[in-house]
């Protein structure tokens, strides 16, 4: 089933006037770890943000489950983004310097789902341990918390309303090696048992290799190449993926 569509979607930003987006079009199929891999400004993190609409397209069209997102109504966007949920790149600048991690999730059903006081506190000490931290993490902030535990509040943010589909961000790529493995680990665990769809941006081809049935290259706000792992890593058609795949320290 085609959960998201995206059709010659297109985003030029007018300070720098760069076409971030250029055209774009791909869809994502329930279930699957799709990747978006690229070089750094190829435009990723800015197609992601189109697509959640925390950005606006100049043109093109955003389709989830067969729903026009830019053409609906703001009631049906506020359901629709319950489905929908994204891990920021940057778990630094995603998080709320002055709110507690405690808060940072239950801020969450408070506004989708309106469960009582004590209800709230129970799902978000729940999710706490999903993502491996635990109740003794509600009152910390995010200046107390390490690079990895950092980024498990993002999942646990993301997760708090039952997302079908999770747009993760480089999610790994500030954290350190050891802690980008546990990380990885968790999010393919949680795609597993919840049967999550994602779509997985990275600049690092072993990461997306390892965790994505397909993969779509991106190079100056374009899509240029994508098919699955297996066959892009294996056949790459476009110079630009041979390259990056030459570049790239493969597992
Ligand atoms: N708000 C903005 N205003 C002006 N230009 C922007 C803005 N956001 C992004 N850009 C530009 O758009 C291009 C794409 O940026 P984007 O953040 O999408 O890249 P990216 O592929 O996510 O890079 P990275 O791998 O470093 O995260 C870059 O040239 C960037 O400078
Ligand atoms: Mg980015």
């Amino acid at each position: 089933m085609e959960l998201l569509k995206i059709d010659n979607l297109r985003k030029t930003f007018k300070k720098h006037n760069t076409r971030a987006v250029d055209d774009v079009s791909f869809s994502v199929f329930k279930g699957e770890v799709l990747g978006l891999v690229g070089e750094s400004g190829c435009g990723k993190s800015t197609l992601a943000k189109l697509a959640l609409r925390l950005l606006e397209a100049d043109k093109g069209s955003i389709f989830y489950k067969g729903r026009d997102l830019l053409n609906i109504s703001h009631g049906d966007m506020r359901k629709t983004r319950k489905d929908l949920q994204i891990i920021f790149q940057d778990p630094y600048a995603s998080l709320d310097p002055r709110m507690k991690a405690g808060k940072v999730i239950e801020e969450v059903y408070h506004i989708h789902k309106n469960v009582s006081g004590r209800e709230r506190k129970n799902k978000t000490i729940e999710l706490l341990e999903t993502v491996g931290l635990g109740e003794t993490y509600l009152n910390r902030l995010p200046s107390e918390l390490s690079g990895g535990e950092r980024q498990r509040i993002g999942i646990a943010r993301a997760l708090a309303t039952d997302p079908e589909f999770i747009i993760c961000d480089e999610p790994v790529s500030s954290l350190d090696i050891s802690v980008q493995a546990q990380i990885l680990n968790l999010l393919i665990e949680l795609q597993k048992r919840k049967n999550l769809t994602y779509l997985f941006i990275s600049h690092d081809l072993g990461v997306i290799g390892s965790i994505c049935d397909r993969v779509m290259v991106m190079q100056s706000g374009k899509l240029i190449e994508s098919g699955s792992c297996e066959n892009v890593f294996k056949n790459p058609q476009h110079p630009y993926t041979k390259t990056l795949l030459e570049s790239a320290l493969l597992p």
